[in-house]
Protein backbone atom coordinates (compact mmCIF):
# COMPACT_ATOMS: atom_id res chain seq x y z
CA UNK A 1 0.00 0.00 0.00
CA UNK A 2 2.60 2.29 1.12
CA UNK A 3 5.04 1.50 -2.47
CA UNK A 4 1.66 2.34 -4.69
CA UNK A 5 1.41 5.72 -2.68
CA UNK A 6 4.89 6.42 -3.12
CA UNK A 7 4.78 5.58 -7.13
CA UNK A 8 1.41 7.92 -7.39
CA UNK A 9 3.53 10.58 -5.50
CA UNK A 10 6.45 10.58 -7.55
CA UNK A 11 4.57 10.09 -10.92
CA UNK A 12 2.22 13.52 -10.30
CA UNK A 13 5.59 15.20 -9.78
CA UNK A 14 7.49 13.51 -12.54
CA UNK A 15 3.88 14.43 -14.51
CA UNK A 16 3.69 17.84 -13.10
CA UNK A 17 7.70 19.13 -13.68
CA UNK A 18 7.36 18.83 -17.17
CA UNK A 19 4.18 20.46 -18.32
CA UNK A 20 2.36 22.42 -15.75
CA UNK A 21 -0.92 24.06 -16.41
CA UNK A 22 -0.61 26.84 -19.08
CA UNK A 23 2.58 25.28 -20.18
CA UNK A 24 3.23 25.50 -24.39
CA UNK A 25 5.36 26.23 -26.59
CA UNK A 26 5.70 29.82 -25.42
CA UNK A 27 5.34 29.58 -21.92
CA UNK A 28 8.02 27.86 -19.61
CA UNK A 29 6.71 24.51 -18.30
CA UNK A 30 5.88 24.96 -14.40
CA UNK A 31 8.85 24.52 -11.99
CA UNK A 32 8.25 22.60 -8.93
CA UNK A 33 11.81 24.13 -7.26
CA UNK A 34 12.34 27.28 -9.33
CA UNK A 35 15.42 27.96 -7.50
CA UNK A 36 17.21 31.17 -8.53
CA UNK A 37 15.94 30.95 -12.14
CA UNK A 38 13.26 33.15 -11.27
CA UNK A 39 13.81 36.25 -9.49
CA UNK A 40 12.40 39.69 -8.55
CA UNK A 41 14.49 41.68 -10.71
CA UNK A 42 15.19 44.16 -14.22
CA UNK A 43 16.53 42.79 -16.83
CA UNK A 44 17.67 45.31 -19.25
CA UNK A 45 15.38 47.25 -21.70
CA UNK A 46 12.69 46.00 -19.56
CA UNK A 47 9.86 48.63 -18.31
CA UNK A 48 9.23 49.62 -14.98
CA UNK A 49 6.66 51.92 -12.99
CA UNK A 50 9.35 53.06 -10.68
CA UNK A 51 10.35 56.00 -12.72
CA UNK A 52 8.95 58.66 -14.38
CA UNK A 53 10.26 57.68 -18.11
CA UNK A 54 8.87 53.82 -17.33
CA UNK A 55 12.45 52.86 -18.08
CA UNK A 56 14.09 50.23 -15.83
CA UNK A 57 17.51 50.67 -17.25
CA UNK A 58 19.40 54.29 -15.46
CA UNK A 59 21.89 56.06 -17.05
CA UNK A 60 25.16 56.10 -14.48
CA UNK A 61 25.59 59.17 -12.53
CA UNK A 62 27.59 62.22 -14.14
CA UNK A 63 31.36 61.70 -14.28
CA UNK A 64 30.74 57.74 -13.92
CA UNK A 65 33.89 56.57 -15.29
CA UNK A 66 33.96 52.73 -16.88
CA UNK A 67 36.38 50.30 -14.84
CA UNK A 68 36.66 48.64 -17.85
CA UNK A 69 38.47 51.32 -19.88
CA UNK A 70 40.15 53.30 -17.22
CA UNK A 71 43.78 52.63 -16.44
CA UNK A 72 45.50 54.19 -13.79
CA UNK A 73 49.17 53.15 -15.65
CA UNK A 74 48.23 53.07 -19.25
CA UNK A 75 52.13 52.45 -19.64
CA UNK A 76 51.93 49.16 -17.77
CA UNK A 77 48.50 48.43 -19.09
CA UNK A 78 49.22 48.66 -22.84
CA UNK A 79 53.10 48.98 -23.05
CA UNK A 80 52.79 52.62 -24.51
CA UNK A 81 51.48 55.64 -23.22
CA UNK A 82 51.28 58.84 -24.78
CA UNK A 83 52.47 57.20 -28.75
CA UNK A 84 55.36 55.84 -26.96
CA UNK A 85 56.19 52.41 -25.86
CA UNK A 86 57.96 51.85 -22.34
CA UNK A 87 61.24 51.92 -22.20
CA UNK A 88 62.32 49.55 -19.60
CA UNK A 89 60.26 46.80 -18.23
CA UNK A 90 58.42 48.09 -14.70
CA UNK A 91 58.59 44.97 -13.25
CA UNK A 92 61.45 44.26 -10.71
CA UNK A 93 63.91 41.96 -12.79
CA UNK A 94 64.09 39.28 -9.77
CA UNK A 95 64.38 35.19 -9.21
CA UNK A 96 60.79 34.96 -8.76
CA UNK A 97 59.67 37.58 -11.55
CA UNK A 98 62.01 35.44 -13.90
CA UNK A 99 60.74 31.79 -12.14
CA UNK A 100 57.38 33.30 -13.08
CA UNK A 101 58.50 34.60 -16.41
CA UNK A 102 59.74 31.41 -17.19
CA UNK A 103 56.83 29.57 -16.59
CA UNK A 104 54.80 31.48 -18.35
CA UNK A 105 56.84 31.70 -21.04
CA UNK A 106 57.08 27.57 -21.32
CA UNK A 107 53.39 27.15 -21.36
CA UNK A 108 52.39 29.98 -23.76
CA UNK A 109 54.73 30.55 -25.96
CA UNK A 110 57.17 27.83 -26.15
CA UNK A 111 54.41 25.41 -28.82
CA UNK A 112 55.90 28.22 -31.21
CA UNK A 113 58.59 30.02 -30.70
CA UNK A 114 60.24 26.81 -28.60
CA UNK A 115 61.38 26.99 -25.09
CA UNK A 116 64.94 28.67 -26.08
CA UNK A 117 62.81 31.41 -28.33
CA UNK A 118 64.47 30.22 -31.37
CA UNK A 119 60.86 29.86 -33.19
CA UNK A 120 61.33 25.83 -33.82
CA UNK A 121 58.21 24.77 -31.62
CA UNK A 122 56.07 22.22 -32.51
CA UNK A 123 53.03 24.49 -34.41
CA UNK A 124 55.31 25.70 -36.56
CA UNK A 125 56.54 22.59 -37.93
CA UNK A 126 52.87 20.83 -38.46
CA UNK A 127 51.73 24.35 -39.57
CA UNK A 128 54.50 24.68 -42.61
CA UNK A 129 55.50 27.42 -45.01
CA UNK A 130 52.17 29.75 -44.26
CA UNK A 131 52.66 29.50 -39.95
CA UNK A 132 56.20 30.25 -38.65
CA UNK A 133 57.00 31.71 -35.86
CA UNK A 134 59.91 34.53 -35.40
CA UNK A 135 63.03 33.64 -34.03
CA UNK A 136 63.02 36.08 -31.36
CA UNK A 137 66.88 36.17 -31.25
CA UNK A 138 66.74 37.68 -34.50
CA UNK A 139 69.11 41.41 -33.98
CA UNK A 140 65.55 43.53 -34.41
CA UNK A 141 63.99 41.26 -32.43
CA UNK A 142 66.13 42.18 -29.57
CA UNK A 143 66.83 45.61 -30.67
CA UNK A 144 62.78 46.44 -29.74
CA UNK A 145 62.15 48.16 -26.43
CA UNK A 146 60.60 46.49 -23.61
CA UNK A 147 57.66 48.33 -24.34
CA UNK A 148 57.25 47.35 -28.16
CA UNK A 149 57.53 43.83 -26.97
CA UNK A 150 55.16 43.94 -24.44
CA UNK A 151 52.48 45.48 -26.58
CA UNK A 152 53.36 42.59 -29.29
CA UNK A 153 51.88 39.29 -27.22
CA UNK A 154 49.27 41.81 -25.66
CA UNK A 155 47.88 42.98 -29.22
CA UNK A 156 49.39 40.32 -31.78
CA UNK A 157 51.65 41.55 -34.81
CA UNK A 158 50.97 40.49 -38.41
CA UNK A 159 49.65 36.50 -38.16
CA UNK A 160 50.60 36.31 -34.78
CA UNK A 161 47.52 36.78 -32.45
CA UNK A 162 46.68 38.73 -29.44
CA UNK A 163 47.58 36.84 -25.10
CA UNK A 164 45.80 40.10 -23.54
CA UNK A 165 43.56 37.84 -22.53
CA UNK A 166 44.90 34.75 -21.89
CA UNK A 167 47.72 36.08 -19.57
CA UNK A 168 47.57 38.88 -16.97
CA UNK A 169 49.38 42.22 -17.39
CA UNK A 170 52.09 41.23 -14.82
CA UNK A 171 52.62 38.11 -16.32
CA UNK A 172 53.25 39.53 -19.70
CA UNK A 173 55.89 42.20 -17.93
CA UNK A 174 57.60 38.59 -16.52
CA UNK A 175 57.52 37.09 -19.53
CA UNK A 176 59.44 39.82 -21.46
CA UNK A 177 61.99 40.08 -18.33
CA UNK A 178 62.71 36.17 -19.17
CA UNK A 179 62.63 36.50 -22.84
CA UNK A 180 65.40 38.90 -22.25
CA UNK A 181 67.40 36.26 -20.44
CA UNK A 182 67.40 33.42 -23.48
CA UNK A 183 68.36 36.38 -25.91
CA UNK A 184 71.13 36.98 -23.92
CA UNK A 185 71.66 33.52 -22.92
CA UNK A 186 71.38 32.85 -26.73
CA UNK A 187 74.24 35.87 -27.51
CA UNK A 188 76.20 34.15 -24.35
CA UNK A 189 80.43 33.63 -24.39
CA UNK A 190 82.08 31.25 -22.32
CA UNK A 191 83.70 34.17 -20.59
CA UNK A 192 80.16 35.48 -19.72
CA UNK A 193 80.21 32.39 -17.06
CA UNK A 194 81.88 32.80 -13.78
CA UNK A 195 84.86 31.02 -13.95
CA UNK A 196 84.08 28.52 -10.80
CA UNK A 197 80.81 27.73 -13.35
CA UNK A 198 82.76 27.16 -16.43
CA UNK A 199 83.23 23.05 -15.94
CA UNK A 200 79.45 22.16 -15.74
CA UNK A 201 78.84 24.30 -18.96
CA UNK A 202 78.56 22.00 -22.43
C1 LIG B 1 50.31 30.16 -31.97
C2 LIG B 1 51.71 30.46 -32.19
C3 LIG B 1 52.35 31.58 -31.41
C4 LIG B 1 52.37 31.74 -30.05
C5 LIG B 1 51.70 30.88 -29.00
C6 LIG B 1 53.18 32.88 -29.80
N1 LIG B 1 53.65 33.42 -30.97
FE1 LIG B 1 54.91 34.99 -31.18
N2 LIG B 1 54.83 34.80 -33.19
C7 LIG B 1 54.14 33.83 -33.87
C8 LIG B 1 54.31 34.04 -35.29
C9 LIG B 1 53.72 33.17 -36.38
C10 LIG B 1 55.11 35.18 -35.44
C11 LIG B 1 55.56 35.83 -36.73
C12 LIG B 1 54.60 36.93 -37.04
C13 LIG B 1 54.86 37.51 -38.40
O1 LIG B 1 56.00 37.84 -38.68
O2 LIG B 1 53.89 37.62 -39.15
C14 LIG B 1 55.44 35.63 -34.09
C15 LIG B 1 56.21 36.73 -33.81
C16 LIG B 1 56.58 37.12 -32.55
C17 LIG B 1 57.46 38.25 -32.25
C18 LIG B 1 58.15 39.13 -33.26
C19 LIG B 1 57.22 40.16 -33.83
C20 LIG B 1 58.01 41.13 -34.65
O3 LIG B 1 58.44 42.13 -34.10
O4 LIG B 1 58.24 40.88 -35.84
C21 LIG B 1 57.59 38.30 -30.89
C22 LIG B 1 58.42 39.29 -30.09
C23 LIG B 1 56.80 37.22 -30.35
N3 LIG B 1 56.19 36.54 -31.38
C24 LIG B 1 56.71 36.94 -29.02
C25 LIG B 1 55.88 35.95 -28.47
C26 LIG B 1 55.74 35.71 -27.06
C27 LIG B 1 56.55 36.39 -25.96
C28 LIG B 1 54.82 34.72 -26.92
C29 LIG B 1 54.25 34.16 -25.64
C30 LIG B 1 53.50 35.09 -24.85
C31 LIG B 1 54.36 34.35 -28.25
N4 LIG B 1 55.04 35.12 -29.16
C32 LIG B 1 53.43 33.37 -28.52
C33 LIG B 1 53.42 32.80 -33.32
C34 LIG B 1 53.16 32.63 -31.97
Amino acid sequence: MRLATTILIVAAFAGMAGCGPGAGKDTPPLWILPDMKIQEKYKPQQESPLFPDRSASRRPVVGTVSRENYFADEGYHFGHSGGQYVGKNPVEINEITLRNGQKKFNVYCSPCHDRTASGGGIVGKRAGAVFQPANLHKQEIRDRNDGELYSIISDGRRIMSAYRNQISDYDRWTVIAYLRVLQRANGGKIDDVPENLRAGVR
